[in-house]
């Protein structure tokens, strides 16, 4: 960094505008890339042919040095010829076990397993970026590292595994973004500070003594006992928890039984528990427990609890916000941005965050007059693939800004 005046001198710095004509050009291959893995998605863990396709279109750049980490990620770190601070593009890349319902030229081709977060067009434009920097490292300051992680839908994905391999080893700013389809194409969210929440997952399993539904008296009914417990447990969020502080607490699975006339001799409670601050995420499992034990001891049932803790929620450090709020003021206008609201959604992006200041952006994807309007993880999921181009241009603009001006 202390050669960067002279570095100027020589070299014309890479400005966003001298590098806009390359990325529209680039834009075909971004949705050719994008709609390839559309075809062709796989379940996290099992990114296969994901990643080898990745490997080998970063193999064929000249100016990368590509690795796998693991079985199914794969990075690749673009040197440039001048000296300054190396920073991390990260993008995701696994699809989810949902059945395609979209009537697309590009519909999934495994039945059953759908790109239906994005995670295609993430890969796609991070595969871009790495195109177009390589095609400059000759006047490129400083190392850009881009990563292609593995399993971000499933605990206790990709993300704290690459950390692990160490691929934030001299990192100093981790960027990443997600096509987002409850915000409209041609706008870019920023979060400044807690962004996604730490998504844990619980499990009950109640134990009852089961019998003929019509002598309850003989039995003790799970059934009764658990639809106590989902009750008492909405208590935990709004009486125990400060209301400035954001808490979900969700029972998603009661399963019990077999048939009208039988009281069944167990249930089976799971759900998730969405918070950002750690103490409150501390109390919440024992708060819980003392629930789940007072009502089956008051009823003569017992109990098996377990707790999980998922990822880590992701902060957005304010400083590098700032200047990535100023970056795309610049280059797309203020009219861009949107401050948005913190997510109760989750995202092992946070593992990354661990070891470097780093911002998660939201790049809108939506179009209703497309009819591009499911949500995320719907079988109608879709993205408007102009936001492939914006996020290229929001990706590249913020890569160029930390590795120049730092
Ligand atoms: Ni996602």
């Amino acid at each position: 960094m202390t050669d960067h005046a002279s570095t100027a001198q020589h070299f014309p710095p890479l400005s966003q505008e001298f590098l806009q004509d390359e990325i529209d050009a680039l834009l075909p291959q971004v949705i050719g890339w994008r709609r390839h893995l559309h075809m062709h998605p796989e379940v996290a863990f099992e990114e296969v042919r994901t990643s080898q396709t990745i490997f080998d279109i970063l193999s064929a750049i000249e100016g990368l040095s590509v690795a796998r980490p693991t079985r199914t990620s794969v990075v690749a770190e673009l040197r440039g010829q001048h000296t300054g601070p190396t920073i991390a593009v990260r993008s995701d890349i696994d699809a989810l076990p949902i059945l395609e319902e979209n009537d697309v030229a590009y519909r999934s081709r495994t039945d059953g397993v759908m790109h239906a977060c994005g995670h295609d067009g993430h890969t796609a434009i991070v595969l871009a970026l790495a195109t177009l920097l390589a095609r400059h490292r000759q006047k490129l300051p400083g190392t850009v590292r881009f990563i292609f992680q593995h399993a971000e839908e499933v605990a206790p994905g990709g993300a704290e595994e690459l950390v692990q391999q160490g691929v934030m080893d001299g990192v100093v700013h981790v960027i990443g973004l997600h096509l987002w389809s409850p915000m409209p194409v041609g706008r870019i969210g920023l979060i400044s500070g807690p962004a996604m929440a730490a998504p844990d997952t619980f499990q009950c399993t109640l134990l009852g003594t089961g019998g003929h539904a019509a002598m309850p008296h003989q039995t003790v009914d799970p059934i009764a006992i658990g639809a106590q417990i989902v009750t008492a447990l909405q208590q935990v969020v709004s009486r125990t928890v400060d209301p400035l502080d954001p808490a979900v607490l969700s029972v998603t699975q009661f399963i019990a039984g077999t048939a009208f006339n039988v009281i069944p001799g167990s249930a089976y409670l799971a759900g998730t528990v969405r918070t950002f601050d750690p103490g409150l995420r501390a109390s919440i499992p024992a708060q819980m427990e003392r629930i789940i034990a007072g009502i089956t001891s008051a009823f003569g049932a017992s109990y098996e609890f377990s707790y999980e803790r998922g990822y880590r929620p992701v902060v957005n450090d304010p400083a590098l916000t700032a200047r990535l709020t100023e970056v795309v003021e610049t280059t797309f206008g203020v009219d861009t941005l949107i401050e948005m609201r913190p997510s109760m959604g989750g995202e092992d992006f946070s593992a990354y965050q661990q070891r470097a200041p780093g911002v998660f952006a939201f790049v809108g994807a939506r179009n209703d007059a497309e009819g591009i309007t499911f949500p995320h993880h719907h079988p109608r999921f879709q993205i408007d693939e102009a936001s492939l181009g914006i996020g290229l241009r929001y990706l590249t603009a913020a890569s160029l800004d930390l590795l120049t001006k730092s």
